[in-house]
């Protein structure tokens, strides 16, 4: 019998108690959410046989690596392995009282019709995962169960725009526990990571404000609200009606290229691929481009024609981008007509889209016109569809300070 060394963080203590269907586990990075859930799993299934966990998360991948690791690391420095059976191949846990786990990605949907008579849902990093998905997770915990139902879901709040919000927070949901946890809760943190925290204040406040003091993030005067992203590497490939746009960099800012999916019958734009980075010359351009497009146009900043030319000597088919008077915000009005799915590769690009921002005067009030700073994949990405905006002139939404 293992020692049972198990300490609990005090913060989780309500939650704990909670019979609550619905458990909101949120807050900002490192308050101890996934432990103490995890150990509460543990702990629940040594004490009854009734348990039967579903602990999920939007990809098999990254549940392996998270959740299901820690799971198996918690038995392993418990000494418990003579209570519980781990299988690594199906990522299942049993324990000897008859209580069982199972761990999935939502992607793996033949796993998840298979298993049967849930009673406890866990979902990690439930911000991944879209209303319907979690819609469907609801709807298996219904029928008889002597232990009731809960599903517990943790998640860091990234913003004030996304489903979790509307759902728990403003309409509010019947049966449902909400517990807020920030890094100050958890009194196992060691300085290093309380001191990255620190930093991230320095380096981005808005980032600081989610992931240490676990609020809702703002949009504010984001630009760019109407995104999200996800692994689309299983979809890219069948993609057609492919825009390119293209960016030329300028001392310290970089080349930036990104390559889009246009889907107008469901509005949306699936952002595919991209790259950016200083200090390119022509040639390397063209033969990035090269390796990426099949004989395809890119639209390219105009206001560098030699470049443009010099893209075309290399054999891109480069042509520059109108622009015009007004054709920022024109672009940026008709692009926020549409759903942006970024694929989860495109890092350049997603970092600019969490920090691209109108203008403030000096009252602190927004201006109709976009900072010049975290615009460069995001220029590209206006030349890339600047043909189509001439043509399908846009149902312009109202912004939501009326610009
Ligand atoms: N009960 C606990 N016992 C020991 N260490 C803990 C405990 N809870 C949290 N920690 C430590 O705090 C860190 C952050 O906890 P974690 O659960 O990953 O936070 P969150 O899920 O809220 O981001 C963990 O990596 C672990 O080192
Ligand atoms: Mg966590």
């Amino acid at each position: 019998m293992g020692r049972l060394a198990i300490t609990l963080n005090p913060a989780f203590k309500k939650a704990k108690k909670s019979n609550a269907r619905y458990r909101i586990l949120y807050g900002g990075a490192g308050s101890g959410k996934s432990h103490y859930v995890a150990q509460e799993t543990l702990l629940n299934m040594l004490s009854s046989r009734n348990y039967s966990y579903l602990i999920v998360r939007k990809t098999g991948k990254s549940i392996r690596n998270s959740v299901f690791r820690l799971l198996a690391e918690m038995i392993s420095e418990m000494e418990l392995h003579s209570l519980f059976r781990i299988n690594k191949t199906e990522m299942t846990i049993t324990c000897v009282t008859g209580s069982s786990l199972i761990t999935s990605g939502l992607d793996d949907v033949e796993k998840l019709k298979s298993v049967a008579n849930i009673n406890r849902i866990w979902v990690e990093e439930a911000s991944e995962i879209t209303e319907k998905d979690f819609n469907q997770l609801d709807l298996r915990m219904r029928g008889q169960s002597k232990i009731g139902y809960q599903m517990t879901l943790t998640f860091n709040p990234i913003s004030e725009m996304h489903w979790l919000k509307k759902k728990f927070f403003d309409v509010g949901m019947q049966s449902s526990f909400i517990l807020k946890t920030t890094y100050l809760d958890n009194r196992f943190l060691d300085e290093q990571y309380i001191n990255t925290l620190k930093e991230l204040e320095r380096q981005d406040e808005q980032y600081y404000r989610i992931y240490a003091l676990g609020e809702w993030g703002t949009v504010g005067n984001m630009i760019y609200s109407n995104w999200s992203k996800e692994d689309l590497s299983d979809i890219k490939e069948s993609f057609d009606n492919i825009y390119n746009g293209l960016d030329f960099g300028f001392a310290d800012d970089p080349t930036a290229y990104v390559r889009v999916h246009l889907d107008n019958k469901h509005k949306k734009i699936y952002i595919i691929d991209e790259f950016a980075k200083s200090g390119l010359h022509i040639d390397q351009i063209a033969r990035k481009l090269d390796k990426i497009m099949t004989n395809e146009i890119v639209t390219c900043d105009s206001s560098e024609p030699r470049s443009i030319a010099d893209l075309r000597r290399h054999g891109i088919k480069a042509i520059g981008a109108k622009k015009g008077a007004g054709s920022v915000e024109h672009g940026i009005r008709w692009i926020q007509g549409y759903q942006i799915i970024v694929d989860e590769t495109c890092t350049n690009t997603i970092k600019e889209l969490s920090s691209y921002k109108w203008k403030e005067d000096k009252d602190g009030q927004t201006i109709p016109k976009p900072e010049d700073k975290n615009n460069h994949l995001l220029d590209a990405l206006r030349y890339a569809l600047e043909s189509e905006m001439t043509q399908n002139k846009p149902k312009i939404k109202l912004f939501k300070q009326g610009l």
